[in-house]
């Protein structure tokens, strides 16, 4: 197999055709620069005397040799790690599944509580979070510990607005429309948080009330519908922050969300709406003259029957569910029909996948292959 050196790096024939490696590239990437123990990046190219010049190479069996000029240093690459990283290639990510867009007509995934302390069960799980943004854990016990135990499988508890845990019940003083038995209109969670909660956790400990249905919608499936048939009002509501806040005596929280949040790839990663959470919008007037359209288009469009999935949630159930991707609700009940009893919590999006990496290698299986996936 040829190598050939250009003024900014070499061309190097591999199986599936010639490819082209920048010299800085190269040479940061070079296998010595990662530390064998912590498999952490050690050398500095920047500590380098001046940019990195090839000086020679070639191929060597199932390796390209390049020596380095002004440096006592040769570098050598396996040719199948380059071919994986040609092109631009992002390295294979057992985690970047394609979101399974879902619409009124689904039915979560449901897991035993009991089955998720063994590797392949919280795999399985936590594939479903990333894979559907929703599902149902059945069988925790009625304690503040069950909760706790079950958001530890895949991450640890990190604090919001409400602190570490909430309980979702009628108070006597509340700051927060959850906390009364009103209706509680189509939402994601703390959007007056720099980043909002990632994954959320709601054990139901008790449910015996009149009403109370749980509303879940996919709010990637209804922009990217709204997407096809408004583009310009999407484009606006996925570019122009909107300010949102949490204000009461004792805080003062404020943050700017887009209301449709899109990943690397431009497709759609998650929602920010919160009527009760949304600020005075202070963009110029102009800019609402175009806005303020968009945005209540797209909130009637979240009210569509095409999206809703309208269940009890029971006592002893969890639902899981990325607070970004999954808008959620509830129906008024009756507060004097019987007790009704919501434990909440929140774990990060990159925890989820990190974990579900590690299940996935631990589990055996074999990542995909890059280019036949969609980031998340
Ligand atoms: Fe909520």
């Amino acid at each position: 197999m040829s190598v050939t050196l250009t003024d900014t790096g070499l061309r190097v024939a591999l199986p599936d055709g010639e490819a082209y490696f920048n010299a800085f590239w190269l040479r940061d990437n070079c296998p010595s620069s990662f530390d064998a123990e912590t498999r952490e990046r050690v050398f500095d190219i920047c500590a380098l005397d001046g940019d990195p010049v090839i000086a020679a190479a070639h191929v060597d069996g199932d390796a390209l040799v390049v020596d380095w000029q002004g440096e006592d240093h040769q570098s050598r690459y396996d040719l199948d790690w380059l071919a994986r990283c040609a092109n631009g290639a992002p390295r294979p990510d057992a985690a970047a599944i394609p979101r399974a867009l879902w619409r009124s007509d689904k039915v979560f995934q449901r897991f035993n509580r009991a089955d998720l302390d063994c590797d392949q069960g919280r795999c399985d799980w936590a594939r479903a979070l990333i894979e559907d943004g929703v599902a149902i854990v059945e069988g925790l016990a009625d304690s503040d510990a069950a909760l706790t135990d079950l958001a530890n499988l895949l991450g640890e508890v990190r604090p919001s607005v409400a602190g570490s845990y909430f309980d979702v019940r009628v108070h006597i003083d509340p700051v927060n429309l959850s906390y009364t038995a009103a209706e509680l209109e189509l939402h994601t969670d703390t959007p007056a948080e720099e980043t909002p909660p990632g994954v959320q956790f709601l054990h139901c400990r008790a449910n015996s009330v009149d009403g109370g249905d749980s509303l879940f919608l996919d709010g990637a499936a209804a922009a990217e519908d709204f997407r096809n048939e408004y583009p310009e009002a999407f484009e606006l509501l996925a570019t122009v922050t909107a300010p949102f806040y949490y204000e009461h005596d004792a805080f003062d929280w404020r943050a700017r969300q887009r209301v449709i949040e899109l990943d690397a790839g431009g497709a759609v990663s998650g929602l920010t709406v919160s009527q009760h959470m949304a600020d005075v919008f202070d963009m110029p007037q102009d800019l609402l003259d175009r806005y303020y359209p968009a945005f209540v288009r797209f909130m009637r469009w979240l009210r569509r029957s095409d999206y809703l999935v309208r269940f009890r949630l029971n006592a002893g159930e969890c639902i899981v569910f990325d607070n970004h991707r999954i808008v959620h609700g509830r129906a008024a009940y009756s507060a004097d029909s019987g007790h009704r009893h919501l434990r909440g919590c929140y774990i990060d999006r990159g925890e989820l996948r990190s974990t579900y990496r590690t299940l996935f290698r631990k589990t055996g299986q074999t990542a995909p292959k890059p280019g036949t996936i969609r980031a998340p």
